[in-house]
């Protein structure tokens, strides 16, 4: 059975995109047939895996995401292999940043991203479809929450990463209505700087919401994300043995345990 897990928060940077990269990666070494979906306008997922040329040629393609959502098309004639074993992409476009407009119009248009995924799941070829949202809450993530069976809320270890969680779990309350499966698999906490007092408050008032899970395993500022996103790779591919690589390798494996 394939799990389509998003990666959602509307607070920007708050570390979904390297998030939704690493665990992905993670899960595909762990032997998991994994397919990546990057849905957001920025590329960083996609940018994730090729460099800036690559990237932007399947943007101004038609083989992307966008696209493929505008015309409602079967998603598995948009997959492309990654340089990875068992971990293939689906990349996005600029042009994202109509997705909203383009939804507007159209019949039942909460579950198009649903709709065209179905053709994937029902062939039952990925263990594990992940899905980067972009910071916003509108038609478009409402889309990638009703596609999805969980969801990960990456938290940046700030007040304002903290004032922004509150909607965005109101919004996740909101999906449960239309798509009463999803499940909030837990809050992920990243770019957590340990020597800050901040972080301990952040923990304190993450373990005390109700009925809200937090991933044991944060992950911590760490220089060699930036260097591994500037080489197109995830962190754990560009230095495994760096302190975010193991972070992410930890968290993944709770991953795992949750969203089986
Ligand atoms: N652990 C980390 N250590 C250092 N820098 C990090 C870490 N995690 C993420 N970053 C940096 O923080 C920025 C935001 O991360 P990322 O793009 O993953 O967040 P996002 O939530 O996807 O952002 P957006 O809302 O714009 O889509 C990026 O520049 C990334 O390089
Ligand atoms: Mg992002």
């Amino acid at each position: 059975m394939t799990k389509v897990i998003a990666f959602a928060n509307n607070k920007g940077g708050s570390g979904k995109s390297t998030t939704c990269a690493n665990v992905g990666y993670a899960l595909a070494l762990n032997g998991h047939k994994v397919l990546l979906l990057d849905g957001d306008m920025q590329l960083n997922l996609s940018l994730s895996f090729f460099d800036e040329d690559a990237v932007l040629a399947m943007a101004e393609s038609e083989k992307n995401l966008y696209y493929a959502i505008r015309e409602q098309k079967n998603l598995s004639d948009y997959v492309i292999n990654t340089a990875y074993d068992k971990l293939d992409l689906i990349p996005s476009s600029t042009l994202m940043s109509s997705i909203e407009y383009e939804l507007f119009t159209k019949w039942q248009r909460e579950f198009i991203l649903k709709k065209c995924l179905s053709p994937i799941i029902e062939q039952g070829s990925y263990d594990y479809i992940l899905i980067d949202s972009p910071p916003t809450l509108g038609g478009w993530v409402m889309n990638i929450l009703c596609a999805s069976d969980y969801l990960i809320i990456p938290v940046e270890a700030s007040p304002w990463g903290l004032f922004g969680l509150a909607n965005m779990v109101d919004f996740y309350n909101e999906v449960c209505n239309i798509n009463p499966d999803l499940k909030l698999a837990g809050l992920a906490i990243t770019k957590v700087d340990e020597r800050k007092n901040y972080f301990k408050q952040t923990k304190e008032t993450l373990a005390g919401l109700e009925d809200i899970h937090v991933f044991s395993s944060y992950i911590r500022v760490d220089s060699s994300i930036e260097w591994s996103q500037d080489n197109s790779k995830p962190v754990i591919a560009y230095k495994k043995s760096s302190r975010s690589a193991m972070e992410y390798i930890a968290l993944t494996k709770e991953v795992e345990e949750i969203c089986r």
